[in-house]
C-alpha cells in the first residue's frame, strides 16, 4: 500500500517537473527551418503523392495557426475534420504530457486502463454494443469489410457483394478503396477486390435493383465529404435499412468525416427522426484530436463476425489516444451546442455571401462540415484565401468545404466571410 501510494506520488511529481520543462520549452523560440530548404529536402527524399500547399507551418493555438515566419491563419481545414479542439487545447496538452510520461503505448496482448472506459463512451454516444479500435478511418472500413465479408459467408458463398454509392469517399487501402465510388481513386490500382457494386446517393430505385440476395453489405456515407458534402435524404437512409433488413446484409455508415461530433450530434444518423440504426459504424479523424485512432462499433449480434484470432492491430487503441479520446469526449459534450449554433451562423453567413456573388451555387451540410459549391474549380480561391490568412479546402473540384475545429466562434466565422468575400470579388469563372 505505501509503495503504490509512494510511487504515486513520485509521478504526480514527475509529471509536475514534466509540465514546467514543456511550458519552459513552449515558450522558447527555436530558429524554424527556410522553406524553400524544407521544401528541396522533401523533394529529394519523398515519395512525391501529396501536391502540398506552399506553406510552412509551425504551430497552433485555439483556430489558428502560425508559418514560419509569424504569420497567423484561421483554420478551417483543421487537418481535414481532425483537430476538433483546435490546436494546443491546454486539456489535451496536459493529458497528453501526463500519459506520455506513463505509458504510450501497451500490446493488445495485455489490458490497460482506457480502452474499456472509451468504449463504453463510444457504445453508449453511439447506441451501438461493442468497439474495436484502429488508427485511422481506413483501416476502420477495413474491419467493417471483414464483418460483412464474414456475416456473408456465413450465411453463402455468393453472398459477398457490397454495395457503396457513387462520389463515396471510404480510403485508401484496398478494401476500403473497392467500395470507394470516385474511378479516379481507384483507376491505377485495378483490379479491386470483386463484389463492389455502385449506386447513385439518393436514388431510391437505383438502391433497391443495386441490393439483392448476395449483398453481404451497405455502406453509406451520411453526409459524403470528398464527395462534395452532400448529405442523404432520411428516406434513401430509411431504404437502405428496410433493404438491408429484407436481404440480410449490414448496413454499415461511414462516419470518419460527418461524425463524432461534427454534425452538432454525436453521429450523423442521430439528426434523422426517425434515428434510423447501423448494425456497424465507423470513425476516426477527430477521435483522439491528432493523435491516430479510429473505431468499428457493431450491434451485439454483428460482433459475432469476429471471432478470437480473426482481426487485430500492434497500435490501434493504445494508452495515449485512448486517453485523449476519452478527455476530448468529457470537452465534446459541453460544445455540441456550439456545433449547431456556430455551423448554422456559418451556412447563414455564406447564404448572404451567395447573394452577392452568383457563381456560388450552393450552400451545403451539416453542424461544422459545410461545403459552399462554386461554378468553377475551387483552387485559386483557396490559394487567395491563404494569401489572405485563412485555411479552407477544396473538395471535388468544385466545393469549397470548412471542416473547422469545434471551437470556433461567430467572430472567427465573420472574419473567415470577410477574406472570402474579397477573394471571391477577384475570383472568375472560366470562360
Ligand atoms: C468518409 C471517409 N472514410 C474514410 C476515410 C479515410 O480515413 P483515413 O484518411 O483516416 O484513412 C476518409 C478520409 O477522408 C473519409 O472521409
Amino acid at each position: 500500500m505505501i509503495v503504490v501510494s509512494q510511487k504515486r506520488t513520485a509521478r504526480r511529481a514527475l509529471c509536475a517537473v514534466l509540465e514546467r520543462y514543456h511550458e519552459k520549452m513552449d515558450s522558447v523560440a527555436t530558429p524554424a527551418p527556410a522553406p524553400n530548404a524544407v521544401i528541396t529536402l522533401e523533394k529529394q527524399y519523398l515519395l512525391q503523392n501529396y501536391s502540398r500547399y506552399p506553406l510552412l507551418l509551425e504551430r497552433g493555438k485555439g483556430c489558428y495557426l502560425y508559418d514560419t515566419s509569424g504569420k497567423r491563419y484561421l483554420d478551417l481545414v483543421a487537418g481535414i475534420g481532425v483537430n476538433a479542439l483546435g490546436h494546443a487545447h491546454p486539456r489535451l496538452m496536459k493529458v497528453v504530457r501526463g500519459q506520455a510520461a506513463r505509458m504510450i503505448h501497451c500490446s493488445n496482448l495485455y489490458y490497460h486502463e482506457y480502452q474499456g472506459p472509451l468504449a463504453e463512451r463510444i457504445a453508449k454516444a453511439s447506441g451501438l454494443d461493442r468497439v474495436f479500435f484502429c488508427n485511422s478511418g481506413t483501416e476502420a472500413v477495413e474491419g467493417a469489410l471483414k464483418m460483412v465479408r464474414s456475416h456473408g459467408r456465413k450465411i453463402g458463398a455468393a453472398k459477398f457483394e457490397t454495395v457503396a454509392l457513387l462520389d463515396s469517399f471510404h480510403g485508401r487501402t484496398f478494401g476500403a478503396l473497392s467500395i470507394t465510388g470516385q474511378e479516379n481513386y481507384r483507376r491505377d490500382f485495378e483490379p479491386m477486390l470483386p463484389g463492389a457494386r455502385f449506386t447513385r446517393r439518393n436514388d431510391i430505385a437505383a438502391l433497391e435493383q443495386a441490393v439483392g440476395p448476395n449483398t453481404a453489405g451497405i455502406v453509406l456515407e451520411l453526409v459524403q465529404g470528398e464527395g462534395g458534402i452532400h448529405p442523404l435524404d432520411p428516406a434513401f437512409v430509411r431504404k437502405a435499412r428496410e433493404l438491408a433488413d429484407r436481404h440480410d446484409a449490414l448496413l454499415v455508415f461511414d462516419e470518419t468525416q460527418c461524425g463524432v461530433g461534427r454534425p452538432g450530434t454525436y453521429f450523423s444518423y442521430q439528426l434523422n427522426d426517425p434515428v434510423v440504426m447501423p448494425d456497424v459504424t465507423v470513425a476516426a479523424k477527430p477521435l483522439a484530436c491528432g493523435i491516430p485512432l479510429g473505431f468499428v462499433a457493431c450491434t451485439e449480434k454483428t460482433a459475432a463476425t469476429i471471432g478470437p484470432g480473426m482481426h487485430g492491430t500492434t497500435f490501434g487503441g493504445g494508452p495515449l489516444a485512448c486517453r485523449v479520446a476519452l478527455e476530448f469526449f468529457d470537452i465534446l459534450d459541453t460544445l455540441l451546442p456550439n456545433i449547431t449554433q456556430t455551423g448554422s451562423y456559418f451556412r447563414m453567413r455564406l447564404t448572404e455571401l451567395a447573394k452577392k456573388h452568383s457563381f456560388i451555387k450552393e450552400i451545403r451540410g451539416v453542424g461544422l462540415m459545410i461545403g459552399m459549391e462554386l461554378e468553377f474549380s475551387g483552387k485559386q480561391t483557396v490559394l487567395d484565401a491563404m494569401a489572405e490568412g485563412l485555411l479552407i479546402n477544396c473538395t471535388h473540384d468544385k466545393v469549397l468545404r470548412a471542416l473547422p475545429p469545434y471551437i470556433l466562434t461567430e467572430q472567427d466565422v465573420d472574419r473567415a466571410i470577410r477574406v472570402l468575400d474579397k477573394v471571391l470579388k477577384k475570383a472568375k469563372p472560366a470562360s
